[in-house]
């Protein structure tokens, strides 16, 4: 068997993973070194990996239990626990909405965010496989959330570890889920620190897209916070990683720990690309004084498979 050994992208964010074939079941102690290796490092980049959809499913499915593939879109017909993004339908979308506006083009999904946190329990990690990549552009950004929380003055850490957050998504337009769950509305609380449950490390738990303000402060008090906090997370270069995709590059990062914007730049060139995204199920946040997550509005967002692995 190859040696295992992990490339960092940073110093503290992300690594290459060379010597790891995903495309075959993996034995139990490679997942534990890959789990590992994810609390270490946080977003692991695997290349080369050919492999198709049943294979994601099967890796997902590994490292803790593959959920639907997304609350509120519909995954793959054949494999529901997929999901296609492809950026010329983004396009299309974007262009159709703001046609006859006038409006200058905006870029494609650059918001910082954690994935799927209007969930009371978001996925626990991502798993996004590039399948159709432009030889250029649509490489995604990482940010070190422990990073930007221990960055932060004592005074205002021990401040935010006492604060809670309503995450929230309404797609009144989305079409039905094909498994007849409810699209939602979700609304869920969660701490604005998160405490890693596998480390402990403590997580500024924060979104540009999701997090509609915190619980306890006046609206002004509240957008001036989220204002300062979300600029930290976007203009402190020092906390980022930045991957470039190929066909065949996985990425897999932990949910609980980075934020992630991508496609950078969507509208800068013209090719197709196309990535699978599949999530492991994951546990409700806990924040430093004991604050558990909770759903206000909707279900949770569980394993298709409840034999799969482990949630965490
Ligand atoms: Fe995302």
């Amino acid at each position: 068997m190859p040696e295992i050994a992990f490339r960092p992208l940073t110093p503290i964010t992300g690594a290459e993973v060379l010597g790891v074939d995903l495309t075959v079941d993996l034995q139990p102690d490679i997942v534990a070194r890959l789990r590992e290796a994810l609390l270490h490092h946080k977003v692991l980049v695997f290349r080369d990996q050919r492999m198709d959809d049943a294979r994601q499913v099967a890796l997902t499915d590994a490292f803790g239990g593959a959920t639907a593939a997304h609350p509120i879109t519909n995954g793959l017909p054949e494999y529901p626990a997929v999901l296609r993004t492809a950026l010329s339908e983004e396009r299309a979308g974007l262009a159709q909405s703001e046609a006859g506006l006038g409006a200058t083009p905006r870029r494609i999904r650059t918001e910082w965010h954690i994935d799927s946190t209007f969930m009371a329990n978001p996925n626990s990690i991502t798993i996004l496989r590039g399948v159709e990549i432009p030889p250029a552009g649509g490489d995604t950004l990482f940010a070190n959330l422990e990073a930007l929380y221990s960055g932060l003055s004592p005074s205002l850490r021990k401040y935010l570890d006492t604060l809670q957050a309503m995450h929230s998504r309404h797609d009144p337009s989305a079409p039905p889920r094909a498994d007849g769950k409810s699209t939602g509305p979700f609304v869920a609380l969660h701490p604005l620190v998160s405490v890693h449950p596998e480390t402990e490390a403590r997580s500024l738990y924060i979104s540009t897209v999701f997090l509609q303000s915190i619980r306890g402060l006046k609206p002004r008090e509240s957008a001036a916070l989220l204002d300062f906090l979300l600029d930290e997370l976007a203009g402190r270069d020092e906390i980022h990683a930045r991957v470039r995709w190929d066909q065949d590059t996985l990425v897999m990062w932990d949910n609980r720990s980075v934020a992630h914007a991508g496609p950078v730049d969507g509208l800068l060139f013209k090719e197709e690309r196309i990535v699978h995204r599949t999530t492991v199920v994951g546990g409700l946040p806990s924040g430093p004084d004991g604050f558990v997550s909770r759903a206000l509005k909707g279900d949770l967002f569980e394993a298709l498979n409840a034999t799969a692995g482990t949630a965490s």
